[in-house]
């Protein structure tokens, strides 16, 4: 029996796992696993609705490690993961994506010997300032196992040195989930209540997520980003689910999005689906977002210089902004007259990502 360590900590790690578990328990005889939830994100709207809401067990363990500093959060998780470890000593460690939890876990168990399985690996933005590039390059740099979404991932792990029998090309956990999840919002699902509020007032709107340090953290690009939304506001509604921390800053600096622009509490991940499944238009931050937009063809315009999932831009729906007020404009300007850049779903963006890695994992023994 092959034992497991999956780790989610943040809120774009629930939805990844969640399609793994429900992969991993078809092999009760080959595979055990813990679920490792190390606290990364606390409050409920972040955290909790996520775990009821795409069926994922209850955590086996919770590490508590929430809050602080970048450095002081990844200090608090390696110590307490490194305690749960030993004592524990499963065969692989699994970490998804790129967040603090990714970088920390990994770390540990890499030090103590443990084969450290990445998913969504690979990805590389070439901007050394954003904290989550950080973590990819330190997680890539010591795992035993590279799971990839895009060729691009491939190239860089390639580039960096690591072997092509340990880089698997598998799609995406996330579209997965994704899938997963838009079959069980059209079912209708009673498990899965839907408000719909701001949906049943306007026929056509805009979504709006903004949370990367280089965006809210400065109260300039704030502004700049904050008079570029209320602007399209004029011609499109726009709802605005807002972080906990983009919410701090807003109060911060003042921001003012105007009347048109709606801000909501962090929603839950079907609420939310809900919501920007059918948007006119999608304009983000975030990483899984210019992805999960790609899956279903919805305009997205990332407000962010660069982009470490390069192929939402070359084949899917996904147009980089940067933090330009004049291009954002012109470029919501055109999707609200109707004029939308096309975009394809990527090869083995096909809901089987899951089934491929756990086929890897075990060919792997
Ligand atoms: C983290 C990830 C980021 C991801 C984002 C999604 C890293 C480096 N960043 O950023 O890649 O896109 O999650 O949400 O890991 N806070 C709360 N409640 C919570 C969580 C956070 O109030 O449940 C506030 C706190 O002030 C906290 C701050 O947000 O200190 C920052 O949280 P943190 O987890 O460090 O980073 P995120 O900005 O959420």
């Amino acid at each position: 029996m092959t034992h497991l360590h999956l780790i989610a900590g943040a809120r774009p790690n629930f939805m990844k796992i969640a399609p793994l578990i429900r992969e991993i328990q078809k092999y009760p005889e080959q595979i055990s696993y813990s679920l490792i939830h190390t606290g990364q994100h606390y409050d409920s709207a972040m955290s909790d609705v996520f775990f009821k809401e795409l069926g994922i067990p209850d955590p086996d363990e919770h590490l508590d490690c929430g809050g602080g500093s970048h450095g002081e959060q990844t200090a608090k998780i390696m110590v307490a993961y490194e305690n749960l470890a030993l004592k524990d000593r499963p065969d692989f460690v699994v970490v998804v994506g790129d967040v603090n939890s990714t970088l920390a876990c990994s770390i540990v168990a890499k030090k103590l010997n443990i084969k450290v399985v990445h998913i969504e690996a690979g990805l590389r933005s070439g901007d050394r300032e954003m904290p989550e590039e950080i973590n990819r390059l330190v997680t890539d740099a010591i795992s035993d196992l590279y799971f990839v979404t895009e060729e691009a991932g491939r190239d860089h792990l390639l580039r960096e040195g690591q072997s092509e029998d340990i880089i698997h090309y598998v799609g995406h956990v996330m579209v997965d989930n994704l899938f997963f999840q838009v079959a069980k919002l059209e079912k209708g699902d009673e498990l899965v209540p839907i408000s719909s509020d701001y949906k049943s007032k306007h026929e056509k709107y805009g979504v709006i997520t903004l949370h990367r340090p280089s965006n809210v953290d400065e109260p300039e690009t704030f502004q700049d980003l904050a008079e570029a939304l209320k602007k399209i506001s004029k011609d499109l509604p726009l709802v605005f689910p807002v972080h906990p921390r983009t919410r701090q800053k807003m109060e911060e600096f003042g921001i003012d999005l105007g009347e048109r622009v709606t801000l909501l509490d962090p929603q839950g991940y079907m609420e939310f689906l809900n919501l920007w499944k059918d948007a006119v238009v999608v304009l983000t931050d975030s990483g899984g977002l210019q992805e999960e937009t790609t899956a279903l063809g919805i305009p997205c315009l990332t407000l962010r210089e660069n982009t470490e999932r390069p192929v939402t831009v070359s084949e899917g729906t996904n147009q980089l902004m940067g933090v330009d007020v004049v291009k954002i404009l012109a470029a919501a300007s055109k999707i609200i007259e109707g004029t939308t850049k096309e975009g394809k779903c990527p090869k083995f963006w096909d809901g089987k990502a899951s089934e491929r890695i756990v086929a890897a994992i075990l060919a792997s023994l």
